[in-house]
């Protein structure tokens, strides 16, 4: 009985935390987005797919810029069917080929009219290399992002006001980008482990926000704005890579601490949707709010120098 009542109000205080700490706030904005197209990468699951369904609901015309064909039309159906609009599309895309971010930017622009919102989304957690030869965090969730953006951004240009978000992490807060290594090898760090890989996502996720604080200078005088932000831990297929053990403490915690994909998807609602938060271009976000970062997630100097490498690289 003692046991019972102890495990009832465990779940009690876990609910409650969860409701009132957890849980976050939600974006606010009200507008609505008929005759609007946006591009959500990685959005056939998790944070990315949430956001497609909410943008749809709010009348955009949305691409679902997804690698696996059979996942992303999948997708498609669900996104179709949970925000009852039609103007949804999926488009192949895979952030580990220059060729095919390429191939995707070519037919977009050829197919597409608009781009009003991009959200380089899609991140992965996992050590490998891209077919180009590059880290996979570094590749996927920086340089194919990068590339793209290059590639999009004088269609941004024209139908300006036009956003770009960029899904961060808080995870940027213990990564570190080590010039001379990136140059030499390709990659963002040494190592196999799973520290080492949770080491070089956090890396990869300070790029997100470097890449944002340079890419805001290079905006100025244009009607783009572009936002970096950290949608909170959230139940999602992130870690589906990782070994058996590390995957049962993230989800078990997970449980108590961490959102849904609909709670995770509000700071990238907020950053492409809400007004008036153009005087904070290139700014950070964390709980629909901007926050301040740590010197090396603004240091002018190697936001510069992350962009002409990463330039270099993507042959630009
Ligand atoms: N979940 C969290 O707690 C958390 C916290 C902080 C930041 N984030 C960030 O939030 C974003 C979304 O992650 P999530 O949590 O929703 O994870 P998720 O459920 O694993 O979704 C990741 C998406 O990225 C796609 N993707 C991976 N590699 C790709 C590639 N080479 N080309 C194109 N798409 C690719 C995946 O496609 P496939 O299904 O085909 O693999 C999937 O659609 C990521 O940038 C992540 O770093 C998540």
């Amino acid at each position: 009985m003692y046991t019972i009542v102890l495990l009832v109000g465990f779940f009690i205080a876990a609910y409650i935390f969860h409701e009132t700490t957890v849980k976050g706030k939600s974006c606010t904005s009200k507008a609505k987005l008929h005759g609007k197209t946006v591009i959500v990468t990685g959005s056939n699951t998790g944070i990315g797919k949430t956001t497609a369904i909410e943008l749809a609901k709010r009348g955009a015309r949305v691409i679902l810029a997804c690698r696996s064909k059979q996942r992303g039309e999948a997708a498609l159906q669900d996104v179709k069917r949970e925000s009852g609009s039609n103007q949804v599309v999926f488009m192949q895309l895979d952030l580990a080929s220059f060729k095919s971010v390429r191939s995707f930017a070519e037919n977009f622009l050829k197919t597409e009219p608009r781009l009003d919102i991009l959200i380089n989304n899609a991140g992965v957690l996992l050590i490998g290399r891209t077919k180009d030869g590059f880290g996979l965090m570094f590749g996927v969730n920086h340089l194919g992002h990068f590339l793209l953006t290059n590639l999009l951004l004088d269609r941004l240009k024209e139908c300006g006001p036009s956003r770009v978000v960029n899904v961060s992490s808080a995870a940027h807060n213990w990564g570190t980008v080590d010039f001379d290594y990136l140059n030499t090898h390709r990659d963002l760090r040494v190592g196999t482990t799973w520290l080492d890989t949770f080491r070089i996502y956090g890396d990869s996720k300070l790029c997100n926000i470097l890449f944002t604080h340079e890419l805001a200078k290079r905006l100025k005088g244009t009607k783009v704005t572009c936002y970096s932000l950290h949608p909170g831990g959230i139940k999602t297929e992130l870690i589906r890579n990782a070994d058996s053990t590390v995957q049962m403490i993230i989800s078990n915690l997970g449980m108590f601490f961490f959102k849904t994909p609909l709670q995770g998807s509000q700071t990238t609602l907020h950053c492409a949707l809400q007004e008036g938060i153009e005087h904070l271009n290139g700014r950070y976000f964390s709980n629909c709010t901007a926050k301040n970062v740590f010197a090396k997630a603004r240091d002018d100097a190697a936001s510069k120098k992350l962009w002409e490498i990463s330039e270099r690289f993507c042959g630009i």
